[in-house]
């Protein structure tokens, strides 16, 4: 049998369709993956700044904190070990993420989902019940690992199910279960610090498990995406879906540019080698530059360690919880003006305003800190004094969560086609996570060393990565995804990389050679 499909002679095209209850469902379930990448990052901070918890795992970093009240607050929490339970994390889900991509890509997004659920309830089990540190360990490694699996393929599901012109919003749907999972945590942490005895800290770790949960019962109703049932060879299956998903039986159109896709991808045999091609190089560039400057804001200074920054400015430590509470639902309100913004406005302009906003709020909050406390370390600050220190953060984390937060996920998830689109993804979460690592490892140690500049030195990074939104990132809201070549085509600088027969969707016979006819590039 020969499917014949023809080139959409105008270049990009609208699908028709609508937001479905079923698309919006699914994208709902889908989204909770978010959750336990957001509860493990507010969990770690608040956990590791509890004295119940220091003193059984790490007693030495506690004596060194209850020792040094009146020395350097700069310096008082650097401990490696410390920072390695935090950090040891994020290299499982590094390593982790690579090998999502092939499960991802051959069995469908569905399986990477319940695969990072599962792992991570294991994970969080293991991690409750700890009696050593390896214990403590060997969870996060778990936590990690589950986490790689679905910010893998979390975005790319939600990319896929979406109709293009509300990609943005459901998508941003990740993100928000994100900072939800960590206003959560923060919440429990505030509260189970509280509990006499010693073992509040297990509550935090084992809480864990409920999110884990959720997203691996949630995986198993999920349906794939029709790209993913083409791309596997189920095209039927993907044309029910797409009918379902779009709320209207006029799928002919977008089912075709799909098929395309699918026999492009299914030339491509080792999709990690392929992406280094220069036609891929954009994306590429993409791929491993957004990640990058998302994790260079500094936001996990704040989210790892806000508990820890409050207390070195001189808050309690019950007072230090609150404030991670407030500004982790700084972070999940700040989410929605994402959500309703983004396919309107488009990526740039909320990269743009709010690069700027985190830039200034950098710079401010680097005076505050410098005038109190200087080189030395030593200060008490007045409510009012501390009360304007959270405000900046506040207006930061405001900054981020509706402009590199979210689309720090949704961008990548979106650029790539269909052949390199799972290990492209692969390539986002690995940096993001190297990333995350490494800025988690170095905090406690450049905070002891850069002080108050450490506020200039992410200030900086926001600077030049605004420049690079300006120059570099192409607007792409509303475009059908399997036709996102042609944004990179038009752009004044990746437009040298893409050649005109790169940018053909063809008409292919299945399984045929390609005729080519070029496509017009999207005014
Ligand atoms: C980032 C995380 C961060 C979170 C904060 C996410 O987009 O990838 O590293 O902790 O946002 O909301």
């Amino acid at each position: 049998m020969v499917d014949v499909v023809v080139a959409p002679a105008g270049g990009s095209r609208d699908y028709p369709g609508k937001m479905t209850f079923y698309v919006f469902f699914a994208c709902l379930i889908a989204a909770t993956g978010g959750l336990i990448f957001g509860y493990d990052v507010g969990i770690s901070g608040g956990v590791t700044s509890m004295d119940s918890f220091l003193e059984k795992f790490f007693p030495a970093v506690h004596r060194k904190e209850l020792d040094t009240v009146s020395t350097n607050q700069y310096c008082k929490f650097n401990s490696q070990l410390l920072t390695a339970f935090t950090s040891s994390l994020y290299l499982a889900a590094l390593v982790s993420s690579l090998f999502a991509s092939t499960m991802t890509r051959k069995l469908g997004r569905k399986w990477s989902m319940f695969s990072g659920g599962a792992t991570f309830l294991v994970g969080a089990t293991l991690n409750g019940a700890a009696v050593n540190v390896a214990m403590l360990i060997l969870g996060r490694l778990l936590l990690g690992i589950g986490i790689g699996f679905a910010s893998q393929s979390v975005p790319l599901y939600l990319s896929e199910m979406a109709p293009a012109r509300l990609r943005g919003m459901l998508n941003i749907g990740f993100q928000l279960m994100i900072t939800i999972g960590i206003f959560v945590a923060n919440v429990i942490n505030y509260g189970s610090d509280k509990i006499k005895g010693g073992w509040g800290w297990r509550v935090s770790l084992a809480l864990a498990a409920v999110p884990g949960a959720i997203i691996a019962i949630g995986a198993l109703k999920l349906p794939d995406t029709p790209n993913s049932l083409i791309e596997r060879g189920h095209g039927e299956e993907a044309k029910a879906m797409l009918r379902k998903i779009r709320g209207t039986t006029d799928i002919d159109a977008e089912y075709e540019d799909l098929v395309v896709a699918s026999n492009q991808s299914r030339r491509v045999k080792h999709p990690f080698a392929n992406i280094r091609m220069r036609k891929y190089r954009p994306q590429l560039t993409m791929a491993i530059l957004i990640p990058f400057f998302q994790q260079l804001t500094g936001i996990n200074v704040v989210m790892f360690y806000s508990p820890v920054l409050f207390k070195t400015i001189g808050f309690g430590s019950s007072a230090s919880l609150m404030s991670a509470v407030i500004t982790g639902l700084v972070n999940v309100i700040a989410t929605f003006v994402s959500i309703f913004t983004v396919d309107k406005l488009g990526r740039r302009k909320l990269l743009l305003e709010g690069g700027i906003q985190m830039f200034v709020a950098q710079i401010v909050l680097a005076i505050l800190i410098g005038i109190k406390f200087g080189t030395s370390g030593v200060a008490t600050l007045s409510k009012t004094y501390a009360m304007f220190v959270v405000v900046f953060i506040c207006i930061y984390v405001a900054g981020f969560a509706w402009s590199w937060g979210p689309l720090g996920w949704l961008v990548p998830s979106e650029i790539f086609p269909l052949e390199i689109r799972s290990a492209g993804q692969s390539i986002n979460v690995a940096v993001n996570m190297l990333l995350t690592f490494a800025i988690a490892q170095v905090f406690l140690p450049m905070l002891c060393h850069l002080k108050f500049g450490l506020f200039f030195f992410f200030a900086g990074w926001m600077f030049i990565m605004t420049i690079f939104v300006a120059f570099f990132v192409p607007e792409t809201k509303n475009v059908p995804i399997e036709e996102m070549i042609l944004v990179w085509k038009k752009h004044w600088f990746w437009g040298n990389f893409v050649a005109d027969e790169d940018t053909n969707i063809e008409e292919l016979e299945m399984g045929g050679p390609s005729k080519g006819i070029p496509v017009a590039t999207q005014n």
